[in-house]
């Protein structure tokens, strides 16, 4: 069934929801602005090849949400959006990219942008010769993006097992990395340096041979991955990956990664809380980029990556103890602190978070 924009928008507390068409270049796209009660809303540009619009819309509302409820969690006078390009041959990229820097520039800083799956630097580039709200990809930016999200999801799994055993302790532990792109080969890398035991699953080949030539790393089959027993999982590929199917392959203690939008319903947080394993809510151990690129575009200040890891983990373990004070799912406890957060600045910017 097709969304229902409105009442999609009126139910989830949207503000703004935007089509966007570009006759020259065939671009098509949505931006989502969440909420921005908080302060300018921060998303990236998503470019997939989508099903269909629903598919799209689906997904540029739920990017949306979690990015205020990331920028809440993380203290961030920001409030949270996305964007998302219909994907097609006939597409003229940068062309589309200039086009969406033009619309973004006439927002005037109600809107940040950045990258996200299909938006590497050569497309933030094209933004950024026509506005001054997306990241610039170069030495005038913010740089460290990717690595300041590494930092947040090890710090992330270091609260989650500090929490449940009272101890790191990496050399005792096996972790499964799946996905080894930018998040996902940078967690290995710091985990295989601290003396964890890494498994790590890949679809592209030649990156798999890559990373396992660099790295001492053990190649997983991707049609294996949820299967091996390990301390964490570590989902660092695509969103929607836990799910009935998939869940009850694991045998792990731990899930942590990078991913957005991990859990393909709210009720598999719950399910993985039943089984017994300690979900770390993505939009809690994934905010290291996020927080990097706001802090910069709202201060000039680059927050050091290990200052941004600190950051992350302190608010994963704060998570993490309510929940198991609570009894409660990790994910559930993480979107009602986020509401209350985002909620307590909407009745007056003079009130403190907590
Ligand atoms: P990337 O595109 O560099 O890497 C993703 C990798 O996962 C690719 O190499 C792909 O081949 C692989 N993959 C896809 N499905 C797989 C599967 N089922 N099994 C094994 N491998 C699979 O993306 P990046 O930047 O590393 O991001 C990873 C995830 O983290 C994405 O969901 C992204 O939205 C999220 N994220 C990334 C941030 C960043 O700073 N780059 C910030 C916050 C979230």
């Amino acid at each position: 069934m097709g969304v229902h924009i409105l009442d999609a928008m009126s139910r989830e507390g949207f503000e703004e929801v935007v089509a966007l068409h570009d006759r020259r270049s065939n671009l098509r796209a949505f931006l989502a602005i969440h909420d921005t009660s908080r302060g300018p809303a921060f998303g990236g540009v998503r470019r997939w090849a989508y099903y269909d619009e629903d598919q799209a819309l689906r997904d540029v509302l739920r990017l949306a949400r979690a990015m205020t409820y990331k920028s809440a969690l993380a203290e961030l006078d920001a409030g949270g959006a996305k964007l998302v390009i219909l994907d097609r041959p006939d597409l003229d990229v940068e062309a589309g990219y200039r086009f969406l820097g033009d619309a973004i520039e006439r927002m005037a800083g109600r809107f940040y942008t950045g990258p996200d799956v299909g938006t590497g630097a050569h497309e933030l580039g094209c933004l950024a010769e026509r506005t001054r709200f997306a990241t610039d990809p170069g030495p005038n930016g913010p740089g460290e993006l990717a690595e300041s999200t590494v930092a947040g999801v090890v710090a992330g799994m270091e609260a989650a097992l500090q929490l449940l055993d009272g101890a790191i302790d990496w050399p005792r532990r096996t972790v499964v990395v799946q996905g080894l792109g930018e998040v996902g080969a940078g967690v290995a890398r710091r985990l295989v340096a601290a003396g964890a035991k890494v498994l790590a699953a890949e679809l592209d080949a030649e990156r798999a041979a890559s990373v396992a030539a660099e790295l001492a790393v053990e190649l997983v089959d991707p049609s294996r991955e949820y299967d091996p027993p390990c301390d964490v999982f570590a989902p660092c590929a695509l969103g929607g990956i836990l799910h009935d199917l998939t869940l009850t392959r694991l045998h792990c203690r731990v899930v942590a990664g990078g991913a957005n939008n991990v859990l393909a319903r709210p009720l598999h947080g719950d399910r993985l809380h039943e089984r017994g394993i300690l979900y770390v809510p993505d939009f809690v151990i994934n905010a290291g980029a996020l927080i990097r690129g706001a802090t910069f575009h709202l201060t000039g200040e680059r927050e050091s990556v290990d200052s941004i890891g600190r950051r992350v983990g302190r608010v994963a373990s704060e998570i993490l103890k309510l929940a198991a004070e609570e009894g409660a799912p990790p994910a559930r406890v993480a979107v009602r602190e986020a509401e209350r957060r985002i909620e307590a600045r909407r009745r007056g910017p003079h009130l403190v978070d907590r």
